[in-house]
């Protein structure tokens, strides 16, 4: 009988999945093949939208929403480990969700220091959401 349940446990790993596996407090997201350097990749986790990326070979995520207005990161760019919003030009580590520039521009470019202090609407510099992510076995999962 130990046989054949570690047989289905073997076979179960074998299996195509579709859907997020849960795995006590780690949801799976995709297959590690799915998450390309450089490229990012969204997902719906627990309701929320997030961008996973691998950069340097590790694989991050953050929520994939501006500090700033909420808008959807994902249109904006991703560089050298750094997202930039498309709306307002704001600036997060992919991996921390560290704030590394706020509000400078409009959609690209870059204005005056008294423009953007006025397109920031008062609100004070801060960063963005980020998950622990894990990779084993080809699969890449999110902590809960
Ligand atoms: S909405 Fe992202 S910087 Fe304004």
């Amino acid at each position: 009988m130990r046989y054949f349940i570690t047989a289905l446990r073997t076979l179960r790993n074998y299996l195509p999945s579709d859907k997020s596996v849960d795995k006590g407090n780690l949801v799976e997201v995709g297959k590690s093949a799915d998450f390309k350097e450089g490229r990012m990749r969204v997902v719906d986790f627990n309701g929320d939208s997030v961008i996973l990326t691998r950069y340097q070979g590790k694989v991050c995520a953050v929520i994939n929403k501006c500090a700033h207005l909420a808008v959807a990161l994902d249109s904006g760019t991703l560089k050298d480990g750094v997202i930039t919003c498309p709306l307002h030009n704001s600036k997060f580590d992919v991996c921390t969700g560290e704030n590394l520039d706020w509000v400078t521009g409009v959609a690209g470019v870059r204005v005056p220091k008294w423009t953007s202090e006025l397109i920031a609407l008062g609100q004070e510099p801060r960063g963005i959401r980020s998950y622990t992510v894990v990779e084993e076995n080809d699969a890449v999962f999110i902590q809960a």
